[in-house]
């Protein structure tokens, strides 16, 4: 159900009728004031520019050809030659009514579905999560779940930093207190420390830097106890990513993982290939690519390492294999990469090499999506009182437990499991609501009033919005068994209409600009839009006649659908009460 394709269409007949040509662009939008009509179709004005034809008079034509009997009840002409819709409340209605029993909310099913890579989260193994990650993890998922909602087929690659010189000095401090008879998952219980005190030994060690150099080299020469001693390292270290990600409500598997260790292989190929077609070059010892393309205003070329001189692999060596493999193996359509703005110029050369190479041929898209830092109430990046890094299970933690005290003041009657469990729900999702519904590429602040307030666009208002209209059905007795049909008759509900058959178009534009924000924008109005509804078309009131009143409990019944299935995709789970 797409509003906007569906006028789209029969305006261009329309403007194709009235002597304009096949590519005519009718530029449907939706009407940003309430006496234009709900849409308008402005590209009569740019259509009679490239003809030098007045455009008043064009629209007029075009009206004149226009038929949208049973749709609109108003088409007027305004303005200049703007062309002004004005939906009819029946035609509204009887969509309605198609989408009240539909699983996919009216919001259509990709006909020719595209593999779309979905490479996210991401972490670095051989340290905690941090809240940097947070934002990759959650956004990313939210526009896995939006893809996969349309009916796109979603690949979700976790490429996790896994590999690497670091490596060796952790595996050489691992072996230590192992050989100290120490557990390793007791030894690794709080990676950060782990990490801190190899650091301070390899530093400090002479005899302890060596050995963690030997460890380097005997794992990259594929050595069978050191091999043991990494999957260890690595399962641990994958188990509290998991633990994250359970608490996080995030899809992401096992099986999604797909780390830098596991194109180890590939690289020498890689190389080899950028070689043989003289794409790399040897620089002092070193494999390059200067890219032109990239130049710099002396018009000196953007140099891309591709090989360190003493023969080592870089992260990005690793990313062009996976180029390879993400469109030739796994057939991409589209690739989607998240992380923050400051990988965007390695991204960026990636592509460019990639595409020359042939590693990403030109009907696979690459597209980076990058995004800004989350910052502490001082507008400084976000760090603990000491200026550590914020360890993301901390952060949880506390939106948990703050959600907590929250919920029993207001609600002291509650059992601790059922507050413990709305805790858990309110908690997780207010910090992920404050940070989806944030442009994607702007810095924001991080501040724990406002997510969790019950007023402005906040995972706890909408949740809250979905738990009243529950109350309402069960006050009502309402079973969607015996749902009736809508009709529409008040402003409310016709502005409620609206909102409600614009969740494709929503969807697109999430899938498309990889902006879950606008999903978030959507479903606070969309709870507002209800909020106003609800004061001003009573539903339990006695005096309400029958029909009126099942017609308002279904569009109830479509409102709660939505806001469950938006919060879905944004990984925010709703409550029957709260
Ligand atoms: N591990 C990296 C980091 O924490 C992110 C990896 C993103 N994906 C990629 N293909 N390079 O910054």
């Amino acid at each position: 159900m797409n509003i906007n394709n569906i006028l789209s269409e029969k305006v261009k007949l329309a403007m194709i009728a009235a002597g304009l040509p096949e590519d005519t662009n009718p530029a449907i939008s939706l009407s940003n004031r309430a006496n234009f009509g709900d849409y308008q179709a402005n590209g009569v004005m740019g259509a009679a520019k490239k003809l030098k034809t007045n455009p008043r008079e064009l629209a007029a034509k075009v009206l004149a050809e226009l038929n949208l009997s049973g749709i609109a009840e108003k088409v007027e002409l305004a303005g200049p030659g703007f062309i002004n819709i004005h939906l009819d409340s029946n035609w509204l209605a009887a969509q309605l009514n198609h989408i009240a029993s539909d699983k996919h909310l009216g919001v259509n099913q990709a006909t020719k579905p595209q593999n779309v890579i979905v490479d996210y989260s991401a972490p670095n193994l051989a340290k905690e999560m941090h809240v940097g990650h947070l934002r990759s993890t959650i956004i990313g998922d939210a526009v896995v779940r939006a893809l996969e909602f349309r009916g796109e087929h979603v690949i979700r690659q976790n490429h996790m930093g896994d590999w690497g010189t670091q490596f060796g000095m952790l595996l050489a401090h691992l072996s230590d207190k192992l050989a100290a008879n120490e557990v390793a998952e007791t030894a690794l219980a709080d990676l950060e420390n782990f990490y801190r005190e190899a650091k301070v030994r390899f530093d400090n060690e002479d005899s302890f830097a060596d050995r963690a150099r030997e460890y380097v080299v005997k794992l990259q020469s594929g050595d069978a106890q050191c091999a043991k001693l990494w999957q260890q390292f690595i399962d641990i270290s994958i188990s509290h990513s998991e633990d994250i990600y359970n608490k996080l409500n995030v899809t992401l598997k096992r099986d999604d993982i797909m780390g830098e260790s596991a194109y180890n292989d590939d690289l020498p190929h890689v190389i080899d290939d950028l070689m043989a077609q003289n794409i790399a070059v040897e620089d002092q010892g070193a494999k390059v690519v200067f890219i032109n393309e990239m130049a710099n205003k002396d018009g000196e070329p953007s140099v891309f390492i591709v090989q360190k001189s003493g023969g080592g692999y870089l992260y990005a060596t690793t990313d062009l294999s996976a180029c390879r493999y993400r469109s030739k193996e796994l057939n991409a359509d589209r690739i989607i990469i998240f992380t923050d703005a400051r990988q965007a110029l390695h991204f960026k050369q990636v592509e460019i090499v990639a595409r020359k190479a042939g590693f990403l041929p030109a009907h696979v898209g690459y597209h980076h999506c990058p995004f800004g830092m989350m910052m502490g109430e001082d507008g400084k990046p976000f760090k603990t009182r000491s200026g550590g890094t914020i360890k993301l299970a901390e952060l949880l933690d506390e939106a948990v437990s703050r959600a907590k005290a929250l919920i029993a003041e207001k609600s002291p009657h509650y059992s601790d499991d059922t507050l413990n469990d709305l805790a858990e729900k309110v908690g997780i999702g207010a910090v992920k609501f404050a940070d989806l519904s944030k442009n994607r590429t702007s810095d924001y602040i991080f501040n724990w009033q406002t997510m969790l307030s019950f007023e402005g666009a906040t995972a706890p208002y909408l949740q809250y919005a979905y738990s009243r209209i529950q109350s309402i059905f069960t006050k009502a007795n309402f079973s969607t068994a015996d749902m009736q049909s809508i009709s529409i008759a008040e402003p409310q509900e016709k502005a409620l209409a609206l909102k409600l058959l614009q969740l494709e178009n929503v969807i697109d534009a999430v899938i498309n600009e990889c902006t879950p924000n606008l999903l978030c924008n959507y479903l606070y109005e969309l709870a507002s839009l209800y909020m106003s509804f609800y004061e001003a078309c009573p539903i339990l009131k006695a005096d309400i006649s029958p029909e009126v009143k099942q017609s308002r409990l279904a569009l109830c019944h479509i409102i709660a659908n939505t806001l469950k299935q938006g919060l879905d995709i944004l990984g925010i789970d709703v409550m029957e009460r709260m």
